[in-house]
């Protein structure tokens, strides 16, 4: 028997993630898709579940080496019920660690079973024209061969009732999540006051009045408001952020490719 239906659920507040999991549903040609988005703010107060007979398809950044502590909460609203389940993690081209290991033991605890994963690589959030790091992924070739982890997947679920659980890479207990770094800033002089900041953000750090304001604490670092900023005026200035970016320009400008795990 075949999944009734397919539901992609994802956090992915710069769109990379989104992008990836696009793909992979093209592969699976299954009619009936829906969207479980888990990045608005508003998505942290829904709760969705997935029956034994669909198919669900996660895909997450890696922040970190782990799964983003806010994605890990909004993956509590989901549950399945012995639900297959396709994992896939996002990386910026540096590593995936821990991360897809945490998201197969967080899903499996709210009732699914991963029966595949894979890693892909994303344009890293703290990517910009003066520390480029994988700019422009998933490229072409990174989403060829998301459609191509598609069919795979869809060859594994022509039959449900046959499915074995998947090993996943990773160690346990996991690493340490890096302190979170806090926050972009927003230039006053070339801020048009658009909003697109505040529209973004998944935790709802970002507000507007007459000029635009950050609760630091609420920040996760996504980068979301950075990449949505149609005039660059919200920027990283934090100095640990601009170490990190080039720290990771010197030593993983090497490209790296997806894998699968099935
Ligand atoms: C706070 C933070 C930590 C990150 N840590 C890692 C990491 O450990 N390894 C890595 O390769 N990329 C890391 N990245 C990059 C993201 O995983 C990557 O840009 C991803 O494509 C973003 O997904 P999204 O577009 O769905 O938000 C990190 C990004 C952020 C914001």
């Amino acid at each position: 028997m075949k999944p009734s239906k397919v539901n992609l659920i994802y956090y992915s507040p710069t769109g990379t993630s989104k992008k990836v999991l696009e793909g992979v549903a093209k592969g699976l040609g299954i009619n009936g898709v829906e969207h479980i988005d888990l990045t608005p703010a508003e998505a942290a107060g829904k709760s969705h579940i997935v029956p034994a007979g669909e198919l669900a398809i996660f895909a997450v950044p890696v922040y970190s080496g782990r799964v983003p502590l806010v994605a890990a909460q909004r993956l509590k609203t989901v549950k399945g019920n012995g639900t297959p389940a396709v994992l896939i993690a996002v990386y910026g081209n540096r590593a995936i660690e821990d991360a897809l290991i945490e998201l197969k033991d967080i899903t499996t605890e709210q009732g699914f079973k991963a029966i595949a994963g894979a890693s892909f690589i994303g344009e890293h959030s703290f990517s910009n024209d003066a520390t480029p790091i994988a700019v422009g992924r998933p490229d072409k070739e990174d989403l060829e061969k998301a459609k191509a982890f598609g069919e795979k997947v869809k060859a594994k679920v022509e039959e449900m009732e046959k499915l074995v659980e998947v090993k996943i890479p990773g160690n346990k207990p996991y690493r340490e999540r890096n302190p979170v770094p806090r926050a972009p800033e927003t230039t006053a002089e070339t801020c048009t006051l658009c909003g697109a900041c505040t529209e973004v953000c998944p935790t709802n750090a970002v507000t507007m009045t007459d000029k635009v304001e950050t609760v630091k604490e609420s920040c996760s670092a996504c980068s979301a408001c950075v990449k949505a900023c149609p005039t660059g005026a919200r920027i990283w200035t934090n100095e640990g952020v601009k170490k990190a970016a080039t720290w990771l320009v010197a030593n993983y400008s090497s490209r790296r490719e997806p894998e699968f795990f099935l």
